[in-house]
């Protein structure tokens, strides 16, 4: 594991301050809502972003697609304060780790479109700061970790694998019958498929 160095220790923010940060959650779809909830329930305190002000108004007011126990989770949630709806930008800053959960439509020739993910990306490295993991969790093809998150996060002047860290963990819902056993109360362990550096993997 890559060791800090004293210059780059000194911008990674105090531990304990840093494990009790947000985790926020970019998309809040057919996977990301799901995930907010899940991380909520295990305690975490979630920032939700996303940039359809009509799918924010739609999780407000509880007209969402989600299995009964999401919906239970949601209605616990939505006015508390460890939950924060929004569509700014700026609080990213605020969190520890940044889910982003963006469709990658495929066109008819099965080649995905990373507009969205381009543009989620632009805006998570665009607002990242030090000790902060930016992790993709959709569906994409290998590089684009590295095209859409490291290097741009490199020409900002953060030091990845030392001051920020970035992990490809691709999400694995699959849709099931409302009859299927309900989610487990604490969101299951991740596939981390790749990271720079181990510390990128393990944070
Ligand atoms: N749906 C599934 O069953 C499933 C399963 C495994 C993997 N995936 C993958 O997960 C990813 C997300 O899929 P989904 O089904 O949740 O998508 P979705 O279309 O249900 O939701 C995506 C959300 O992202 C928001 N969004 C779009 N651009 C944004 C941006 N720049 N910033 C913030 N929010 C933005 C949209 O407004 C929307 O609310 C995709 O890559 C998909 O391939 C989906």
């Amino acid at each position: 594991m890559q060791r800090p160095s004293a210059g780059e220790e000194a911008r990674l923010p105090d531990p304990e301050e840093h494990a009790k940060a947000p985790v926020a959650v970019v998309g809040l779809g057919y996977v990301g809502l799901p995930t907010a909830l899940a991380l909520l329930a295990a305690g975490n305190e979630v920032i939700g972003l996303d940039v359809s002000d009509a799918r924010l108004e739609a999780i407000r007011s509880g007209d969402v697609d989600l299995l009964p126990s999401d919906h239970q989770r949601l209605s616990r949630h939505l006015d508390h304060a460890r939950f924060t709806l929004t569509s700014d930008p700026d609080q990213l800053g605020r969190a520890r780790t940044v889910m982003i959960c963006v469709p990658t439509p495929v066109d008819r020739h099965l080649v995905p479109d990373l507009t969205a993910m381009a543009a989620a990306c632009a805006t998570a490295v665009a607002h990242a700061v030090p000790g902060q993991l930016l992790m993709l969790t959709s569906t994409t093809y290998v590089g684009t970790t590295r095209d859409l998150l490291m290097k741009p996060l490199t020409g900002r002047g953060l030091e990845v694998g030392s001051e920020v860290f970035v992990a490809f963990s691709p999400e694995r819902t699959r849709a099931c019958p409302t009859s299927a056993p309900p989610p487990p109360s604490r969101p299951r362990a991740r596939t981390v498929t790749g990271g720079w550096s181990g510390r990128g993997a393990m944070v």
